[in-house]
């Protein structure tokens, strides 16, 4: 057998389904976090690609996305609340969301708020 044949079998049987099974959890996650930021009005002041009351989710992606820190620091944001990131509007707290909930939201939002609906 030809390892082009080999290589496809592999692909076929080993890698395609794992690659599956990857973006069903992701899928699972980001329908999850999407429902979470609904209950919780984040989206009444952040949409996925633009500025409303708060900034947009993707540029918020986009400004974190080489900063380690990154993770600690926007929950930390979040239960908190505050301003200075992106000028004098501060977001209130939100000291309801357990610490699992929020690892969640902020992990799909610095992958750029995917939406799953
Ligand atoms: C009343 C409006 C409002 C609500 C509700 C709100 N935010 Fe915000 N959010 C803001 C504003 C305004 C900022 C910008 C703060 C700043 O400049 O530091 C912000 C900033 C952020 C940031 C970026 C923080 C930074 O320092 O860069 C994240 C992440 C975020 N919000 C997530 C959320 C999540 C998750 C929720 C829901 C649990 C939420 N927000 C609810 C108004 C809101």
């Amino acid at each position: 057998m030809s390892y082009l044949r080999q290589y496809l079998k592999f692909f076929l049987f080993a890698a395609l389904p794992l690659v599956f099974s990857l973006s069903a959890r992701a899928t699972a996650d980001d329908t999850k976090a999407f429902a979470l930021a609904k209950q919780n009005a984040c989206l009444g002041c952040h949409a996925l690609d633009k500025k409303i009351v708060g900034p947009g989710l993707q540029s918020i992606a986009k400004k974190y996305a080489n900063d380690p820190g990154a993770t600690v620091f926007l929950k930390n944001k979040i239960i908190k609340g505050g301003s200075g990131s992106w000028g004098i509007v501060p977001m209130p707290a939100n000291a309801k969301l357990s610490d699992a909930d929020i690892s969640l939201l902020v992990s799909w939002i610095l992958r750029g708020a995917p939406s799953a609906n």
